[in-house]
């Protein structure tokens, strides 16, 4: 068994311009699903899968995400103050006590691929989660959870997977597989967005990954790629040269958080959910 992974890795530094004008001075990963932001429900997926290290890597107008895993002194006090118990504790249960966040600005977004380049000073010689926080997964056990766990067993790098429409190919990395064992697959060939016609198969990466180290050795190497980004995608394709890389089936419903429609659907179905509203807001809908 391989030691439990410490750290996690929030690339948070891109525009998100699929959700302008609200990302022109917020960052998408403060979008909130019903009350908790994208970004926390990220957190919350690595922090019960044993992380105690958060390694934001963000960019300019990305402050907010550094406030809300701060603490709030002034509004505790107000809270307090009011008899306030239950909102009290819902701000201080934000992050338990062992967690610790980095921040790490990447001055510049240079792509995906970058910015996990950014967190090396910090993860060094440490395999390490990837969370990209508007691949929103709602699952009975965390995606992260389940990965660091098959990783104890193989100690490879893995890649979160799931198939996608032929049509949307050309929106995703996409691996060339052979099976490898329940969930998992021995991943062969990796592409970014190809287009249909030429897009090996159509399973697709979503934003969850456990990475070794060496990862990093790669990714100072690769040249820009699609778009002209340093692509996580071809440090992972120079990986898979000299080491094995998993691709694994997760368990679980993911909404695609960065578009319009993904967060909506994912709104719709968190809010159905909810302990506070969710009678009262499917009541509603079935009268729509
Ligand atoms: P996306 O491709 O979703 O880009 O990046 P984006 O800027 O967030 O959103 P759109 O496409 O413009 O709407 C995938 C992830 O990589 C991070 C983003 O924050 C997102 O979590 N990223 C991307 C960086 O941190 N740095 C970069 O240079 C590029």
């Amino acid at each position: 068994m391989k030691p439990p992974i410490r750290i996690a890795v929030f690339p948070v530094a891109g525009f998100g311009s699929r959700f302008l004008p609200a990302t022109k001075a917020n960052p998408k990963e403060m979008l909130p699903i019903v009350d908790k932001p994208l970004i926390q429900y990220a957190v919350e997926e690595v922090v019960a899968a044993g992380v105690t290290d958060l390694v934001f890597i963000t960019g300019r107008h990305k402050r907010a995400i550094a406030d809300h895993f701060d603490k709030a002194p002034e509004m505790e006090a107000d809270l307090e103050a009011r008899g306030k118990t239950q909102l009290l504790e819902i701000i201080r249960s934000i992050l338990p006590r062992n967690v610790n966040c980095i921040y790490i600005r990447q001055s510049e977004p240079l792509g995906l691929g970058h910015a996990v380049l950014c967190a090396q000073p910090v993860v060094r010689d440490e395999p390490f989660l990837v969370m990209l926080a508007d691949d929103f997964i709602d699952s009975e056990t965390p995606v992260a959870s389940q990965m660091a766990a098959e990783f104890a067993r193989h100690g490879s790098s893995m890649l979160g997977v799931q198939d996608v429409p032929r049509e949307q190919t050309s929106s995703y990395g996409i691996v060339r597989t052979r099976p490898f064992a329940d969930r998992l697959e021995d991943v062969s060939a990796i592409v970014e967005k190809p287009r249909p016609e030429e897009a090996p198969s159509t399973l697709a990466v979503i934003g969850r990954y456990v990475l070794t180290p060496r990862i990093f050795h790669h990714l100072a190497h690769v040249k820009p790629g699609a778009g002209g980004e340093i692509q996580l995608t071809d440090g992972i394709a120079a990986l898979m040269g000299e080491e094995r890389v998993l691709a694994y089936r997760f368990e679980g419903t993911r909404y695609d958080c960065g578009s319009k429609l993904g967060y909506l659907k994912a709104t719709l179905q968190l809010g159905m959910k909810h302990p506070e509203v969710g009678a009262e807001f499917t009541q509603y809908v079935r009268t729509l």
